[in-house]
């Protein structure tokens, strides 16, 4: 029987900033962020927003009845959760309008939580073939105004329907899980923003994309040769092209050829909304099946997933037929987007703050987004849904 993912949806903020802005602001060379990152936009974040209005706005639109009826289980992959005890997937659960009798739980490594979710899902799904487990990856990523990685911080949220007989990827049964006790990158319980050594980290993930894929060859007899594409985890498109490169050592064939033009595309929506954490390498996924108008049905995906402390896994996946049509739209999406400016976007940052208040209360008119958090009433997330 196969298994994978059936559906994928994306959504985001409606503001974002230009990045070669911001390289004016903060004295920095554009073409730094431009080309050596490989940013180009990010999205900003309101106060009205967080990991659950975000998760339940990316479900809400691939959701229809059927699916409804056949959900036992939702999870919800993020390292930005907003409660240490209980799941976010309980409130978007309700802002979805899920049945009761569902499982909801929220699942953490890093930014390599969504795929060990997928696993998890596979194997209820195997277990239960009627049945369809939702996974969300929703993350806010933050790392503090004028730091090394601002320029790669980003907002949204991918949700996936894992189902057996899927539309756009079955999963294979090989992939290999890697993971070492490494402080590569972290949030102690007290901080709003992430603790990282940068170059370090890129070092970790390239040598664990390396350990991965080597033994996954080696388990499945395969080459890079029998790959369509290679789909990465993109905490900024550079770091796909850097680990890419490391494995393609100079190869200058056909396969390097296909593989190259095929991170670019897997690069698009990335490089305008920043890192999505868990939800990277899934947006990445979405915008090579919309980009790369090369692929086919039948053809193999990798997919390289990598959560700092340190884990990664490398699996694969045959295109479906049909798999365009299961995907959001995501290029409409980005084009509705509104630009602000940079002292917006650094108000919106410290606004954030807000929530460590027992109580307050925002705005949400100006937020044109269906579930929005309108604030916390003696210490409790009020969530609403405007419709
Ligand atoms: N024109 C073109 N390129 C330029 C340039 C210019 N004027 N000026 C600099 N560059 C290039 C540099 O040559 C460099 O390229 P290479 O990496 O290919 O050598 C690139 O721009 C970056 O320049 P620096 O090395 O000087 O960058 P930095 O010190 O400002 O830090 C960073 C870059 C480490 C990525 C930092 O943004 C950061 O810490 N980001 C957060 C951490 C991160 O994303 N790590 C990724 C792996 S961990 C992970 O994947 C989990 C996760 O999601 C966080």
């Amino acid at each position: 029987m196969k298994i994978g993912i059936d559906k994928m949806a994306f959504a985001t903020t409606s503001e974002y900033i230009d990045l070669a802005e911001l390289a004016k602001v903060r004295g920095v060379d554009p073409n730094k962020y431009l080309i050596g990152i490989g940013q180009s936009e990010q999205a900003v974040l309101p106060p009205t927003q967080d990991i659950v209005t975000l998760g339940a706005a990316a479900a809400d639109k691939l959701l229809n009845e059927r699916d409804r009826e056949r959900i036992a289980t939702v999870i919800v992959a993020t390292e930005s959760g907003i409660d240490n005890s209980k799941a976010s997937a309980i409130y978007i659960k309700r802002l979805l309008n899920l049945d009761d009798y569902v499982r909801t739980v929220e699942v953490k490594e890093a930014c390599y939580s969504a795929t060990a979710a997928i696993q998890f899902a596979r194997g209820q799904v195997a277990l239960e073939p009627e049945k369809a487990v939702l996974v969300i990856a929703a993350d806010v990523a933050r790392y503090g105004l004028k730091t090394a990685g601002e320029v790669t911080q980003g907002a949204g949220a991918v949700a996936m329907l894992i189902t057996a007989e899927p539309r756009i990827l079955a999963i294979e049964r090989t992939s290999v899980a890697y993971s070492q006790d490494v402080m590569d990158f972290w949030r102690p319980l007290y901080a709003t923003e992430a603790m990282v050594d940068g170059k370090y980290s890129t070092n970790v993930y390239t040598d664990f994309f390396k350990h991965t894929l080597s033994r996954y060859e080696k388990l499945t007899d395969r080459k890079l040769d029998d790959f369509a594409a290679i789909a990465f985890h993109l905490p900024f498109t550079k770091m796909g092209k850097k680990a890419l490169e490391a494995v393609l050592d100079e190869r200058d064939d056909q396969t390097a050829w296909r593989l190259r033009k095929a991170l670019l595309a897997s690069q698009n929506y990335s490089r305008r909304v920043g890192n999505l954490y868990t939800g990277s390498l899934y947006l990445g996924l979405m915008s090579l099946l919309q980009n790369d108008p090369d692929l086919k049905a039948g053809e193999r995906i990798g997919l390289f997933s990598y959560g700092s402390g340190a884990e990664g896994e490398f699996y694969s996946g045959i295109l479906q037929p049909g798999y365009q049509e299961q995907l959001s739209n995501v290029a409409g999406d980005l084009s509705e987007r509104q630009l602000i400016s940079i002292a917006a976007y650094e108000q919106q940052f410290n606004d954030q703050l807000g929530m460590n208040k027992a109580d307050v209360e925002y705005d949400v008119s100006a937020d044109p987004a269906r579930f929005v958090l309108a604030g916390q009433k003696n210490h409790q997330r009020q969530y609403v849904d405007k419709q």
